[in-house]
């Protein structure tokens, strides 16, 4: 069973298919109005459930869209408002589902929600952010840092701020496309040591540096995050905003990186904190290309695991 649930558990050769595959998907219907179907309709008579258990625009918007651009139908679903939100079984859920769906797609707060789901469904799970990772995110920054400078491998990637789920989703992603990657934040938001390991081990250089200027000298992406992420409290907030303040992303730091350099942020922002709207909106910014691109690369990890 293929399903999506993070990044180091997908063979490298898979992963590089699907960014391939996306791009030449993303090609092909170059010019179309959003909603026309794309030429070939791989998830005809496919039905897709979109789970919810966390706010999204991005993610709800751009799986709904790409499934029905691939010829398939979508179910939205709110965790809230369903029976699983309400003392089901995530174990029976799965089971049910899987009568009624082809493909299921969750966004929820502890990773064994969604590896409980992929243990009991008969179909094909995939990973839409959990409070640990978030592997579509970063399958479309891979996509999109290419499109811009070429292949990622041997590059030099500094994430900024809070070691959080998208953050651990790019250290595996480390791992499997050969960058390196720096880390720059307080010790108290270190990524956790299990994805950074992973990372080393396959060969990547994982460097944590705490001063954000030394960090960003030679990067060639830089990335920044919010710095309070939907599961954390947010009676931290203010404890969180004051550690985090020194790396903020501003043009002053910007300007210590490659002058090619890329910056990225998954959104949704919060201008003028984590990275200020002179970098959002300036030259080195693909921040909107990377929301766009989550539709092309969905859209590879959704054939790849139906295997159509
Ligand atoms: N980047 C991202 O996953 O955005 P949403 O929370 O809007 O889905
Ligand atoms: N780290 C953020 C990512 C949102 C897409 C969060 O989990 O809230």
């Amino acid at each position: 069973m293929n399903h999506f649930l993070d990044i180091h558990k997908t063979g490298a050769a898979d992963l590089r298919n699907m960014i391939t595959q996306a791009g030449e998907m993303k090609q092909a219907r170059l010019g179309r109005p959003k909603g026309a179907p794309d030429d070939d309709q791989p998830l005809a008579g496919q039905m897709v459930a979109l789970i919810f258990e966390k706010p999204s625009t991005r993610t709800r918007v751009s799986f709904d869209l790409g499934v029905r651009q691939m010829g398939g139908q979508t179910m939205l679903l709110s965790g809230n408002d369903m029976q699983l939100g309400h003392g089901e079984t995530i174990a029976d859920t799965a089971r049910v589902l899987s009568r009624y769906v082809d493909l299921i797609m969750i966004r929820t707060f502890d990773e064994d929600v969604l590896i409980e789901m992929a243990e009991y469904a008969d179909v094909p799970v995939i990973n839409g952010l959990t409070d640990r990772t978030h592997p579509c995110q970063i399958m479309a920054d891979v996509l999109t840092y290419e499109e811009h400078r070429g292949p990622i491998a041997g590059k030099k990637v500094v994430w900024t701020g809070d070691g959080n789920n998208v953050c651990s989703s790019f250290l595996h992603a480390a791992g499997q496309f050969g960058f390196d990657l720096t880390f720059t934040g307080p010790a108290q938001f270190d990524p956790e040591e299990e994805f950074v390991g992973y990372a080393r081990k396959k060969g990547s250089k994982i460097t944590i540096e705490r001063d954000a200027f030394k960090a960003v000298e030679g990067a060639d992406l830089v990335v920044a995050d919010t710095w309070v992420s939907m599961h954390d409290a947010q009676s931290a907030k203010e404890r969180r905003h004051n550690l985090l303040r020194p790396y903020q992303v501003n043009e002053r730091l910007m300007s210590h990186a490659r002058p090619d350099a890329l910056f990225m942020h998954c959104l949704p922002a919060h201008r003028e904190e984590e990275a200020t709207s002179a970098v959002m909106d300036g030259p080195h910014s693909v921040i909107f290309d990377e929301a766009e691109n989550r539709l092309h690369a969905q859209k590879a990890i959704m054939r790849w695991c139906l295997g159509v």
